[in-house]
């Protein structure tokens, strides 16, 4: 009885590269803390990172890395369904009926495309464009309830509830409609430039922390991190750089704004920042250990996936049977 209440979840990240501390503290680390409630299932995104380029023998390892990630942050495969999206076809099936049920005055209104056309000028694919179609089958596939993302991700979000939406109202109720959840850290900003959020693809490698970077790189980041005129370690509009650091150093010590600012009255803002860098360096070793571990042992990692898609395969292939259904293709 227990069992059927629990909320199902599904998220996933793009293997683009090592997560930075954005990826962990915006999403990756609530699915650790979330699987505990929840039904979950938590993928690596192959299939979205391909919209980019990709030197595919690089690209090959570099999913195998990202899924060791996933599994280093907390992510485990008794609890939660793990796994990678091209070893289910159904989210590759289901895309081309929900494109077909998808406006192109939404997509072309979606920021993400606007700002990666920007970004890679040479290559506009539909990809590119029809990225959202994918992501809502990925989130639909599963029936979720709840979707744990970054403050970057809710307009797709808001996409997919409107499809799932006019789906359901054009051919009865198929998907559940799912909500996006945000916790505390789900807008990292650049450390360079805290009007940005944080990213891979940030111009100045001292903006971005990776969750694998050395313990002695990521206190020098810190130390050169951009802040303000003032002296005074308080979360306040207008101190973008303070009050990032803030976020990030309640993220990882549990300590709420209030407290942070006691703790440095009167201290310089370079007590803080080696005080934040210390904090985050600390919180990232057991990950990084756990990382190094997975890494030496391919055959479990192997095993994990293997077994992840499998079960997944099982509860997208439901939806997909009645999804094909109810839009009227003849069953083989
Ligand atoms: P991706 O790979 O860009 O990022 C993975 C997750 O990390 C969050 N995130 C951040 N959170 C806080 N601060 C930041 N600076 C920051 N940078 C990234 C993102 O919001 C995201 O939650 N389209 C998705 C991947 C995806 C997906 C899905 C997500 C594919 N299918 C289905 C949810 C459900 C993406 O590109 O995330």
């Amino acid at each position: 009885m227990e069992e059927q209440k629990k909320k199902v979840i599904l998220s996933g990240i793009q293997p683009t590269g090592i997560f930075t501390l954005g990826n962990y503290l915006g999403a990756v680390r609530n699915w650790a803390k979330m699987q505990e409630d929840f039904h979950s299932a938590y993928m690596i995104a192959d299939l979205h990172a391909l919209t980019v380029r990709q030197e595919p023998a690089d690209f090959r390892k570099r999913i195998l890395s990202c899924y060791a990630l996933l599994l280093a942050c907390g992510v485990d495969p008794e609890k939660s369904i793990a796994f990678i999206q091209s070893h289910v076809p159904a989210h590759s099936q289901l895309s081309w009926v929900l494109s077909c049920n998808t406006q192109f005055g939404e997509l072309s209104r979606m920021t993400q495309f606007k700002d990666k056309a920007a970004q890679h000028a040479d290559n506009i694919n539909a990809g590119l464009f029809t990225y959202p179609s994918l992501m809502a089958a990925d989130i639909l596939l599963y029936q979720a309830d709840l979707v744990p993302v970054g403050v970057d991700q809710k307009q797709h979000l808001e996409l997919t509830r409107d499809i799932a939406n006019r789906f359901n109202g054009v051919y009865g109720n198929t998907f559940t409609i799912p909500e996006a959840y945000t916790a505390q850290g789900a807008k990292i900003m650049s450390l360079a430039d805290p009007t940005k959020k944080m990213s891979k693809s940030d111009p100045n490698p001292n903006g971005c922390i990776l969750i694998l970077d050395e313990p002695g790189a990521i206190v020098k980041k810190f130390k050169r991190a951009v802040t303000d005129s003032d002296m005074e370690v308080c979360y306040r509009e207008g101190k973008d750089g303070i009050n990032n650091l803030m976020t990030i150093y309640s993220a990882v010590t549990g300590l709420s704004m209030d407290q942070i600012t006691a703790d440095f009255a009167g201290k310089g803002y370079g007590d803080f920042k080696a005080a934040v860098g210390e904090a985050v360096a600390e919180h990232l070793r057991p990950v990084r250990e756990r990382y190094n571990d997975l890494m030496n042992n391919k055959d479990y990692l192997v095993e994990c996936y293997r077994k992840g898609a499998e079960q997944a395969e099982r509860i997208a292939r439901r939806t997909l049977d009645k999804v094909y259904k109810k839009v009227g293709l003849l069953a083989k």
